[in-house]
């Protein structure tokens, strides 16, 4: 399995990068990991080249990931929560990727690989209602253009005080998530290799 992870994350071994190793050491495939604050990219502009043309005018250190978004198999973005939403620089990426949003007008979507998606959320403040709904709403919309099936999330609240290594929900949710992205994995690579007979 490819996988693909986008980390909005601004410090090393913050909450996000913990909730993110522990998930990947559950999981196997080959991983590549683009952490958002240390790319060097420009913001969508809106020129509109990608409704006409697959792509992107922009030639930037994003060519490189929409290569990588193309032959990925499994897409997870793992970011805090920022006022409400995603962080900035992760904001920024996601815009870029409105070239994904664009096949339904360019009519090519049906060429794009099929993936799987995923979502890890963290928010310092204690829990209160709808504190990952503007994060949520942002990662499944991208998901869905990306082509990639979000199979779950995990949100954690708290991740100002919670010491990760003693979050025991926490950890169970991420590994269920990491075992049933291998189950549905799994059960592509043997309806594939059925249909080939
Ligand atoms: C600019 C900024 C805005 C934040 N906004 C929220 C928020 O709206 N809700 C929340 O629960 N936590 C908020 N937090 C707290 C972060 O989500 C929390 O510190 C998180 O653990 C940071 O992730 P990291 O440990 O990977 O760096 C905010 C933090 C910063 C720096």
């Amino acid at each position: 399995m490819r996988i693909l992870v986008f980390n909005g994350s601004a410090r090393k071994m913050g909450f996000t990068e913990k909730m993110l190793n522990f998930f990947l050491a559950k999981i196997e495939g080959t991983v590549d990991i683009i952490h958002a604050y240390d790319l060097k990219i420009s913001p969508c502009k809106d020129c509109r080249y990608c409704w006409h043309k697959r792509g992107c005018s922009e030639k930037d250190e994003m060519q490189e990931i929409y290569e990588k978004i193309d032959a990925a198999d499994l897409i997870v973005f793992a970011s805090p929560v920022y006022f409400h939403s995603i962080t900035g620089p992760l904001k920024v990426l996601i815009d870029r990727l409105q070239v994904y949003w664009a096949g339904v007008l360019r009519d090519d979507k049906d060429g794009e690989k099929e993936k799987l998606g995923a979502f890890l959320l963290c928010g310092g403040a204690p829990a209160f209602p709808n504190q990952f709904l503007g994060a949520e709403i942002v990662l499944s919309g991208v998901l869905g253009d990306l082509r990639a099936e979000c199979v779950g999330q995990v949100r954690i609240a708290n991740t100002d005080k919670a010491v990760f290594e003693e979050d025991i929900p926490a950890l169970l949710d991420i590994e269920c998530l990491a075992e049933k992205i291998r189950r549905i994995h799994n059960l592509k690579v043997d309806s594939r290799q059925d249909r080939k007979g």
